[in-house]
């Protein structure tokens, strides 16, 4: 049993990266078993489970969309805020009724593996987790099940620094038009609310070299669009090269000729000139941005550590404006961090109304064991926080509204990537500039770019209508 150790797990250099191939063949020891696999959290995590998928699928196990036909069940899991941990320890009652009547092997993997009190909870009250497997050693996956499966002992094995940069790990993919590709692993940052630096570690490049041949590879397959992944992707190659950075990964990818190339999520503190310039002159790197603002008072951002002031924000963000042509730009906010004001709140309202951002993804402070923000005593009641959120959700959506109305009577082009949901005669996709569009039209769209008539708009979608 390997049990994660937070202090550890701030720790940078530890030891030496290396960069390996995935070797790992236990043979078909999965053959006639089905799973099923729950995430939670961030792109980073849906990408990961598509590497949990395609492990499974190599040793022959199978995946199904009902839970109840499930072997194998297994949570990929998000320690961001508690909101994600108590969803997860809520399933986990579910799946304890299951078992009781059925046979299955349930296993936690992810961000929530890395906790140490997580970890303790699991040993003590969770009974029915038959194996636990971290984030550095995701690779080992196959390993740790097949344990399990052997022995009928539970297995926990969560590394607390980081593992090596492995290569061609097995990968199902969830759409054959749009895919994900890590760059970057880790986050050196240290934002002081942030947990992603202890439970993903320190931040680590993947060769230029692997990355462009993997986008070859999806644009050979007749993948439409690429997402280059990472917690701070413009942190790229910092660690392991002297002149290439994101700027130059930007675009040697879009060189392969993939048509839609994104990347996410940016850092304003790295975010370079070059790194602008690249994203304006290329046609196929998407006029995109989330570029998370946290607060717009200083003495918070200060607090936060998130080594930028209000102003240089904004020079930033005007600087992508006057240059993307028809950019949209998001961004993540927090409230009722501790100090907070309501001055201090003001000032983020005055740089939200400055910027009239396409869309904002807010926050209310959630403190996360270890991290230095949870120590700090000047925190802000929860109803404070609770009605800061909703009045900034409604500045917030009257722009995200203002910026699609924009779009009214327009024709763009759209990513089509399934059925819609709700409406079997229409299809969804995707803007150049991320917007989603439901569009009426039939599933001899999907896969394809088209373009889209847009008829009505909404806070947070488009309605539309294939022009031939
Ligand atoms: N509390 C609230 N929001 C948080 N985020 C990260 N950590 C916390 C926290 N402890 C938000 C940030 C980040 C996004 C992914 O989640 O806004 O950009
Ligand atoms: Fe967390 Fe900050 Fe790193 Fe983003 S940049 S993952 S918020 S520490």
């Amino acid at each position: 049993m390997k049990t994660p150790n937070m202090i550890d797990a701030k720790k940078r250099h530890q030891n030496k990266i290396e960069y390996t191939k995935y070797n790992i063949d236990l043979g078909n020891f999965g053959e006639g078993k089905k799973f099923f696999v729950r995430t939670y959290g961030c792109q980073m995590n849906e990408h990961d489970s598509e590497k949990i998928r395609g492990m499974l699928l190599s040793a022959g196990f199978i995946p199904c969309d009902d839970i109840m036909d499930a072997d194998v069940i297994i949570l990929n899991t998000c320690a961001i805020r508690e909101n994600a941990h108590d969803k997860v320890f809520g399933f986990l009652g579910v799946l304890k009724h299951i078992k009781q009547s059925k046979d299955i092997i349930i296993g936690i993997c992810g961000c929530m593996a890395q906790e140490e009190v997580v970890i303790n909870e699991i040993l003590n009250k969770y009974k029915q987790v038959d194996f636990v497997c971290g984030t550095h050693n995701l690779d080992n996956l196959l390993t740790i099940l097949k344990e399990k499966i052997d022995t009928n002992k539970r297995q926990i094995e969560v590394l607390s620094y980081e593992g090596d940069v492995v290569e061609n790990i097995p990968v199902l993919r969830e759409s054959p038009y749009s895919a994900w590709v890590d760059i970057i692993y880790g986050c050196d940052k240290f934002c002081t609310y942030c947990i992603v630096p202890y439970t993903r570690g320190m931040q680590r490049s993947r060769k230029h070299e692997e990355i462009v041949n993997e986008v070859k590879e999806l644009v050979n397959k007749g993948y439409k669009e690429v997402t280059l992944l990472g917690q701070n992707v413009n942190a790229y190659g910092k660690d392991i090269y002297d002149n290439y950075t994101l700027a130059n990964l930007l675009s040697d990818v879009a060189d392969t000729g993939i048509e839609r190339l994104r990347f996410v999520t940016s850092h304003p503190w790295d975010f370079t000139d070059e790194m602008v310039d690249v994203i304006a002159s290329r046609d196929n790197v998407m006029p995109y941005i989330h570029l998370p603002l946290q607060s717009g008072s200083n003495k918070i951002l200060k607090l936060m550590n998130r080594r930028y002031t209000k102003e240089e924000y904004l020079k930033l963000y005007h600087q992508i404006r006057d240059k993307v042509k028809d950019s949209s730009i998001t961004t993540d906010i927090i409230v009722g961090f501790p100090g907070e004001t309501e001055e201090d709140f003001q000032e983020t309202l005055d740089v939200v109304n400055e910027c009239k951002f396409d869309g904002a993804f807010t926050f209310a402070f959630s403190p996360r064991e270890n991290t230095p923000a949870a120590k700090m005593t000047d925190v802000v009641s929860e109803e404070i926080k609770m009605d800061r959120l909703h009045r900034l959700n409604e500045v917030v959506n009257k722009y995200s509204n203002e910026a699609n109305q924009k779009l009214l009577n327009k024709t763009v082009k759209c990513l089509v990537t399934s059925l819609s949901e709700k409406d079997k005669n229409k299809v969804c996709g995707y803007t150049e500039n991320m917007k989603l569009v439901n569009i009426v039209g039939d599933k001899s769209l999907i896969g394809k770019i088209v373009n889209v008539k847009i008829t009505d708009t909404k806070s947070f979608s488009l309605d539309g209508e294939y022009v031939d």
